[in-house]
């Protein structure tokens, strides 16, 4: 049969990325955060100064770039024009301007693009924002996720710094993720939306196997 797509949106840190891994694996898909190919973009455009109101450069940077996944036990490393950079990705130089950066026609007409390529023929579970509405439309299983804003806050607060992120403090992290929440469904470019058929996902009190289990029971008549 044809390969299984799986798409994942949802608002910022509402644990996209902890399900997506976690079905991945149970399922033996590849995961792919599409997020960080964001993220790597924004660093690429902030350590090289892209100017991005300028299409050119921007058109001229994004062939300057080359993104690759690396899955070690479905943990997602991306690598940047060969370097290792999933660590700096998810610092605040980054967070606090990928919004802008993924909000780029030109930029996200690429990523796309990858994306497409890398659902073509594969068993894959991919999160992000637009992955059920752009990406894979035609996907037979969408979740589209969502927590209490709170929530989700004072669980990044405690990745960051349990990473030893320690100059951060929880009122900036909650105003970062208001931020993207509003940057993200605001945007011209497919802004964040559920898809019509994705199935909503409100995990602020579920656990993680709660989240796992409620997937499962979708996916596995699909299999
Ligand atoms: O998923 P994550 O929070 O790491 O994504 C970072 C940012 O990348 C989001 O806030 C959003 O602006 C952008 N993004 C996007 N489309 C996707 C995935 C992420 O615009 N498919």
């Amino acid at each position: 049969r044809k390969n299984l797509v799986i798409a994942i949106d949802g608002y910022s840190s509402c644990g996209k990325s902890t399900l997506a891994k976690a079905l991945a694996k149970k399922l033996g898909f590849i995961y792919v955060d599409s997020g960080a190919m964001y993220r790597a973009v924004t660093l690429y455009f902030l350590r090289n100064h892209v100017d991005i109101s300028n299409d050119e450069k921007v058109t001229n940077a994004l062939q300057d770039i080359e993104l690759n996944f690396h899955s070690r036990d479905y943990e997602s490393h991306i690598t940047l024009n060969g370097e290792e950079v999933s660590d700096e990705i998810r610092l605040m130089p980054v967070s606090e301007n990928v919004s802008e950066v993924s909000a780029h026609k030109i930029v996200r007409h690429e990523m796309v693009k990858q994306q497409q390529r890398m659902g073509k023929s594969k068993n894959i579970v991919m999160d992000g924002r637009d992955i059920g509405t752009t990406v894979f439309p035609d996907a037979p299983l969408k979740f589209f996720m969502t927590a209490d804003p709170k929530i989700r806050a004072e669980r990044r607060f405690k990745e960051l710094e349990s990473k030893g992120n320690n100059e951060i403090t929880l009122e900036e992290v909650f105003e970062n993720l208001a931020h993207r929440d509003y940057a993200d469904t605001t945007r011209k470019e497919s802004p964040l939306i559920r898809a019509e058929d994705a199935i909503i996902l409100d995990n602020t009190d579920l656990t993680q196997k709660e989240q796992l289990d409620f997937a499962m029971e979708k996916v596995e008549p699909l299999l």
